[in-house]
């Protein structure tokens, strides 16, 4: 009997003592694992008498019972600290302060380019793209800039270095190439904007080295200067969301057009700001005109046939306009109070279409 109770008290403290579950498991081994000091009591019991095993069966039935029980307690104790470990362990603290705010924004010219899309969609073009790095006879020489003419100068343009065959890569100086690409790849009638970059060695106040065009072109049968003129005058109505706004056509020359115009659009631009609608200033946004017979014939087109204007568009500049940047090189220094102070919510819904 006092050999029970000693192995009772000893495996009682054992598992009592048992730090966690694992050091738990072994105690239950050793006492009623197969090699286990109970079970080979157990196991006694069969070579014992029958009045013997009368009296010790229900003890040691009631040893491993004993034991059986405490170490449940025991395993609930230990699995409930072991969840509270890991449950410190893997804590997340929502006191501290959450991650810095996006504060990315949506740069004025991207706004005025989806603004200029929105309008000219609804009036049934296409958008059509272009690269930026551009062969001469797609920037030049089918837009009828002769060879060598000083018009090629012009533009201050990029050159790359002459490639094996001596072809002078550019970067283009307009969007203009577009056009051409266009009438090559797609049967007329033909309605389509092109926006993108383009470059020319410049800068100043209304210049930069990159900048922003958006090319338009209009090909179909008895197309005439009223088009342009109603499309671009629709056109500035509505991107201005205002009746105040005053423009003037100017004749000029561009080797790709016949006749050719510039559009200007007032305003002010005294005291560092700059406000239309007002003023003695004049900001040039657009130039236009009919296409030239031999831009299309350069295409392939019969100018017999098919007559078109187009229009090239100065997206920063309108950009400035009517979001009163006064400096072109602003746009594109990355002053982040700037970006802040002009930038868009890409989720800052368009205008709507008057
Ligand atoms: N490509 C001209 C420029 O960069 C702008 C322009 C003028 C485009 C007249 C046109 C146009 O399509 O018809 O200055």
């Amino acid at each position: 009997m006092s050999d029970l109770s000693t192995l009772a008290a000893d495996l009682t403290a054992a598992v009592d003592a048992a730090p966690d579950l694992a050091a738990l498991e072994a105690v239950r081994v050793s006492a009623l694992g197969k090699q286990g000091s109970i079970s080979a009591l157990l196991k006694s019991l069969g070579s014992m008498s029958p009045d013997e095993r009368r009296e010790r069966g229900p003890q040691i039935n009631g040893l491993r019972d004993t034991v059986q029980a405490r170490i449940a307690v025991r395993r609930e104790v230990l699995e409930a600290a072991a969840l509270d470990a890991q449950l410190a362990s893997e804590r997340l603290d929502l006191t501290l302060p959450p991650p810095p705010r996006r504060r990315g924004s949506l740069h004025p010219t991207l706004r005025t380019l989806d603004e200029m899309v929105a309008i000219f969609a609804e009036m049934g073009f296409a958008v059509a793209e272009g690269p930026d790095i551009e062969d001469d006879w797609h920037n030049f020489t089918a837009l009828n800039f002769p060879p060598k003419h000083p018009a090629r100068e012009m533009h201050d343009t990029f050159f790359f270095h002459p490639d094996g065959d001596g072809e002078r890569k550019v970067l283009r100086t307009h969007t203009s190439p577009v056009q051409v690409r266009t009438m090559m790849s797609q049967a007329p009638p033909i309605r389509i904007i092109a926006p993108g970059r383009t470059y020319r060695c410049d800068s100043d106040q209304t210049h930069t080295p990159m900048f922003h065009q958006m090319e338009g072109l209009v090909i179909d049968r008895a197309i005439h200067m009223g088009h342009l003129k109603w499309t671009l005058d629709t056109f500035v109505s509505r991107f201005f969301e205002t009746a105040g706004v005053t423009t003037r056509f100017r004749p000029h020359h561009f080797p790709f057009t016949e006749p050719s115009a510039e559009m200007d659009v007032q305003c002010d631009r005294s005291g560092g700001q700059i406000r239309i609608g007002t003023g003695s200033d004049w900001l040039e946004v657009v130039g236009c005109g009919m296409v030239h017979p031999k831009v299309l014939v350069n295409c392939g087109l019969d100018p017999a046939e098919w007559q078109g204007f187009a229009f090239g568009f100065g997206i920063d500049r309108l950009a400035m306009l009517k979001y009163g940047m006064p400096d072109l090189r602003d746009m594109f220094a990355s002053d982040v109070r700037w970006l802040k102070h002009y930038g868009f919510s890409p989720f800052a819904a368009l205008p709507p279409l008057g």
